[in-house]
């Protein structure tokens, strides 16, 4: 399974916020992904949502009583903080956290979090006042100090409708650091991958640019992929719509010369190049200063030049070089030209000719053809699980290096 959630004993603590029911999402999710997750709820947050929904997305008891001599942790009070993998605390109200920044354990909540050797997010929720408090302040600074990871809080309309500080942080965002965290031991764990994504712009005039058709979708899910496997990953993005994933770098870039200087400077250290980005082959020659008027005329004619082929010019002997090739026709023989003619280790040819995959889809479905011709046709699948499938192959191509 290619999710590092997948398999996890995760804990889960809840505190009495207003923001509790969405507790009830992240834990649908965790439980969606494969983990076993054990709840344990504050006193207060009994206020907000009972233990019933928990219990009903686990199918696990929920901790709420550390006294309780019916209950696993009634009867040995650090059985989650031992078994869990990982202790997620959302959302975390000021009265919580001052209670972790003290070293209670007079709760489920407090006495996993102080049991645990496993790494521990706080995910704030609170009003934006009391989350400004430098009473809240000290206790956050001084929570982060210890080691743990605080995550949020967000800008945006507080319970008390206000706008402030104070919202806890998306599940998407919660779920990211936890894939990040869980992968970060991965079989790409010490190596740095770069990958390109989107489609460059190459300007005409001040408000005209040549552009084509790719969303980014692909270099992103491939840098989660390469994130969830422990990689340090790098996103030289041009113009695009995705949110970065959580644990990434991401390197903004327009045109194809943009995108060269941004790679060449990122690949200096890097282990593997993945291009997944549509880079224009072809600029304007002369970019006009002012906005091109029409004037009367009828036509237009734009002269281009070739951009650098940035794939081409990086040196395989320096970094393990994966591209793709975007082919209508003859797929195959096309793709083997590119990986002699640009010198690759690996390349994944894309029909783009067929509906629904490819350019703007979440899946796609591809051939991977490595530089000794071996040819491997994969299914449809998300764009997530073929960036597996590439990583799986760079893992292995990266260990014979090694060899
Ligand atoms: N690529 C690149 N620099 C370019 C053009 C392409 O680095 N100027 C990379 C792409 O990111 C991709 C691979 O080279 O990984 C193949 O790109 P593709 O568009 O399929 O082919 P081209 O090399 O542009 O050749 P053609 O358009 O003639 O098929």
């Amino acid at each position: 399974m290619t999710d590092p959630i997948y398999g996890k004993s995760i804990a889960v603590g809840v505190s009495g916020s207003i923001a509790c029911y969405k507790a009830i999402d992240l834990i649908s999710k965790l439980v969606q992904a494969g983990a076993a997750v054990d709840v344990m709820m504050t006193k207060a947050s009994l206020q907000f949502v009972t233990p019933n929904s928990f219990a009903s997305i686990t199918n696990r008891p929920v901790s709420t009583n550390l006294f309780d001599p019916n209950s696993e942790i009634g009867i040995n009070h650090v059985s989650i903080a031992e078994r869990s993998d990982i202790v997620i605390i959302a959302p975390a109200t000021a009265q919580t956290m001052a209670r972790l920044a003290l070293g209670f354990s007079d709760d489920p909540l407090t006495a996993t979090v102080l049991a645990t050797s496993s790494p521990v997010l706080i995910c704030p929720a609170m009003d934006g006042n009391m989350y400004s408090n430098p009473a809240t302040q000290e206790n956050i600074n001084k929570l982060a100090k210890r080691g743990y990871t605080i995550i949020g809080p967000e800008e945006g309309r507080l319970a008390s409708g206000l706008f402030g500080k104070g919202r806890l942080v998306e599940t998407s965002t919660i779920l990211g650091h936890t894939r990040s965290i869980m992968g970060s031991d991965g079989d790409l764990k010490n190596k740095k991958i770069v990958i390109s994504a989107g489609g460059t712009q190459e300007k005409i005039d001040p408000v005209r640019f040549i552009t084509n058709r790719s969303s980014g979708k692909m270099g992103y899910a491939i840098a989660e992929a390469a994130r969830n496997r422990g990689a340090e990953t790098i996103i030289v993005a041009a113009p695009n719509m995705q949110i970065t994933p959580v644990g990434t770098r991401v390197k903004n870039v327009i045109s194809a010369e943009d995108m060269k200087n941004a790679i060449v400077d990122e690949c200096i250290d890097a282990d593997v190049i993945i291009m997944a980005a549509a880079v224009a082959d072809w600029k304007p020659k002369f970019v006009s200063k002012s906005k091109f008027k029409k004037n009367g005329s009828q036509t237009w004619d734009i002269n281009l030049s070739r951009n650098p082929d940035i794939l081409a010019e990086l040196d395989r002997n320096t970094i393990l070089k994966v591209g793709f090739a975007a082919e209508s026709e003859n797929i195959l023989d096309n793709a083997i030209k590119k990986i002699r003619s640009k010198d690759l280790d690996l390349i994944a040819a894309n029909n783009i000719s067929k509906e629904g995959i490819g350019f703007n889809s979440d899946n796609n479905k591809i051939t991977l053809i490595n530089r000794e011709g071996v040819v491997q046709e994969l299914e449809l699948m998300s764009k997530y699980e073929i960036g597996n499938r590439i990583l799986d192959q760079v893992s292995d191509i990266l260990s014979d290096r090694q060899k």
